[in-house]
């Protein structure tokens, strides 16, 4: 069996007794560009959004990948490339969507706190959809499409009261959660909308959170924004588009995902007899499986009944394992007999700083490299210079060759925003 399939990764492969990322040596990249780095395989990226729209190509539909998952422009330019929209939610997502090649019609624009200057923003670039989540935001809209002399085309998100089972921070689709308008008022919301001028309602929509694993959830939500549909069109306005968010699940102990399969047959029965176009927000499925995280051994050292494993990688490099508690595997980069039990951690001054604890290894050394798994998605985008440390470099893998999508930052680059004065 190989590395990979003990790991469940599909980024990387054992080939002679070490990783690759299709036809590149982890450790050729970790030698060239350094560490902590971020390495993405364009390969994995084509084919997950592939299987992904293949997955719900008997509902009529479309997918916008959600850019707050990986945000690198390089990633950007291969989903566009691919038939991706984007799903953004700030004025910088906008603009890296821009930057990328999103034309304003592939484009839907969400979240909870948009400033005027953001949907000033989203309705300059014309985008497709911008997805709204309280009356006081769609009278803002409407006052801005007044002063540019446009119309707004609206999704309103609705929060449809389900509790998916996932990290209580990753849940958004419950009462208790800051998202969206009540099921109870969307139509009442809905409608008002349609009476403001430069608004142009369209399509409702709910993202009920993220590392979602089971089907069922979607279920109930997809059977509560059919509901609405037809409440709306009852009262003789129209929608087009029922957009189901993203939060699409990867177990990173075997690989699998949530059943995709299943959560289309549910979509095909449950809009079997409305006519509207599917939309679709993924981010994580399509790019964490794509992704690794490459870091190197600094130190071991025994504390106690305790090994640690001192990287130069810490929890500002990558927070899902503190902050989450999230379980990301981690592989030598070099194979061998697993003899040693050891926390992983890195150089921050925190005891919250880990990348995995009790992780059985082989031996390791000063210099070894690691590959922590399914890094992909949510990596360097939540990164920080706590500790002043200059972010990862990123890097994309192409078949038997490689590139720098981000450069490491420097120490200038550190200071740049406090000595430029310009
Ligand atoms: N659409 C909306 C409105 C969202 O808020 C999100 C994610 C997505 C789509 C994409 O969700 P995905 O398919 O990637 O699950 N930092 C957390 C994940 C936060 C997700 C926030 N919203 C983590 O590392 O697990």
């Amino acid at each position: 069996m190989s590395r990979s399939e003990l790991s469940g990764s599909e980024a990387t492969l054992v080939r002679d007794g070490e990783l690759w990322c299709e036809d590149v040596r982890l450790a050729e990249i970790g030698d060239a560009v350094g560490t902590p780095c971020y390495v993405y395989s364009e390969h994995i990226i084509r084919s997950r959004f592939t299987s992904f729209a293949s997955t719900f190509k008997d509902v009529d539909h479309r997918v916008f990948y959600s850019v707050k998952a990986n945000h690198n422009l390089a990633v950007l330019e291969t989903l566009r490339g691919l038939g991706a929209g984007a799903d953004v939610v700030s004025v910088g997502e906008l603009h890296r969507a821009k930057l990328a090649g999103f034309a304003g019609s592939d484009i839907v624009f969400g979240g909870v706190g948009k400033r005027n200057d953001e949907l000033e923003a989203a309705l300059a670039a014309e985008i497709f959809l911008v997805n709204v989540e309280s009356e006081s935001e769609l009278c803002r809209l409407s006052e801005a499409a007044a002063r540019q002399g446009t119309v707004a085309r609206v999704g309103i998100r609705v929060n449809p009261g389900v509790e998916a089972s996932t990290h209580s921070y990753t849940q958004t689709g419950h009462y208790g959660t800051k998202f969206g308008v009540a099921r109870e008022d969307a139509v009442d919301v809905y409608a008002r909308a349609a009476e403001l001028s430069g608004i142009e309602p369209r399509g409702i929509n709910a993202h009920i959170g993220s590392q979602i694993l089971q089907p069922e959830p979607y279920q109930q939500t997809l059977q509560l924004l059919v509901d609405l549909v037809r409440d709306i069109r009852r009262r003789r306005l129209q929608v087009d588009y029922i957009d189901i968010g993203g939060g699409f699940g990867i177990r990173h102990d075997t690989g699998a995902g949530i059943d995709l399969d299943a959560v289309a047959h549910m979509a095909v029965e449950a809009c079997s007899d409305i006519d509207v176009v599917l939309l679709f927000e993924p981010g994580r499925w399509l790019v964490a499986p794509a992704g690794i995280l490459l870091t190197r051994v600094l130190y071991t050292k025994q504390l106690g009944d305790r090994v640690y494993c001192v990287t130069d990688t810490g929890s500002n490099d990558f927070m899902r394992p503190s902050y989450y508690s999230a379980h990301h595997p981690i592989e030598a980069v070099r194979d061998g007999p697993r003899e040693v039990t050891a926390d992983v951690v890195g150089p921050v001054c925190e005891t919250g700083d880990f990348l995995g604890r009790d992780r059985k290894l082989p031996k390791l050394g000063e210099g070894d490299l690691l590959a922590v798994m399914y890094a992909g998605a949510y990596g360097l985008v939540m990164s920080s210079n706590y500790n002043s440390r200059p972010r990862a470099a990123e890097v994309l893998v192409a078949g038997s060759s490689y590139r720098v999508v981000r450069r490491r930052e420097s120490l200038d680059d550190l200071v740049a925003l406090e000595r430029d004065n310009a």
